[in-house]
């Protein structure tokens, strides 16, 4: 009798011990294998040059950067703060697959989506609703056995990691999905990045 009640007690301890049950992650995370999370709080995001030169493992910071307004709205991109030294939004999170921006004072935005060729572009707006963001965001931690990576995880977008690039466009270095001619930017100065979190 003893020995029955220790036996349940121990079952208890050890059920109370287990995590939570994991919870699945949204199709925005499908083929990232086990290294994929689609939920981190406050992180900031730099581009990693995969084939020219990088100064550290983190690579070059990147910001919201201008992209023109319309009436009651504004366009924001990905730019690299060396080319657009202004940080507004100086913490983004990932929210169910959605990317989200904040800072001080600032308008909320959304992503209605990024569609092959384009830039990453946010819509800033006080009638804009964050939680309607595009789910198409997911994060991929480093998981190389041969160490390959940064150590950094990296951001996948429709489920790669491999096909961003950093384009000319005027005066910004600005992050365009999946790279191609005629699309306003200078085709001929992109080169391909791997984006990462940093936190
Ligand atoms: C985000 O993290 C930074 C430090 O990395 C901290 O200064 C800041 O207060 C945090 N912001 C939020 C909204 O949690
Ligand atoms: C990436 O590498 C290319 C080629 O070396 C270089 O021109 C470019 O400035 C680098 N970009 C960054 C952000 O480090
Ligand atoms: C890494 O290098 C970039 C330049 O490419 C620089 O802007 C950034 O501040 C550096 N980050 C760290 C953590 O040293």
């Amino acid at each position: 009798m003893l020995a029955f009640s220790l036996l349940a007690v121990t079952f208890a301890a050890v059920a109370s011990a287990l995590p939570a049950a994991k919870r699945a992650l949204g199709p925005w995370c499908d083929n990232l294998g086990g290294g994929a999370f689609d939920n981190v709080a406050n992180f900031t995001v730099a581009a990693y040059n995969t084939t020219g030169t990088n100064t550290n493992t983190t690579g070059a910071p990147l910001v919201l950067g201008q992209a023109g307004a319309i009436d009651g709205a504004s366009f924001k991109v990905f730019s690299t703060f060396a080319t657009f030294p202004y940080n507004q939004y100086p913490f983004i999170e990932l929210v169910d697959g959605r990317l989200i921006p904040s800072g001080p004072g600032t308008s909320p935005t959304a992503i209605n989506g990024v569609t092959a060729g384009s830039e990453v572009t946010f819509v800033a707006s006080n009638s804009v609703d964050p939680t309607k963001s595009a789910q198409i965001w997911c994060a991929v931690a480093d998981t190389d056995p041969a160490g390959h990576g940064t150590g950094h995880p990296y951001l996948a977008l429709h489920g790669d990691t491999d096909s961003f690039s950093l384009c000319q466009y005027l005066s910004q270095n600005n992050v365009v999905y999946k790279a191609a001619a005629g699309n306003g930017y200078d085709f001929d100065t992109c080169y391909p990045v791997k984006l990462q979190l940093i936190y």
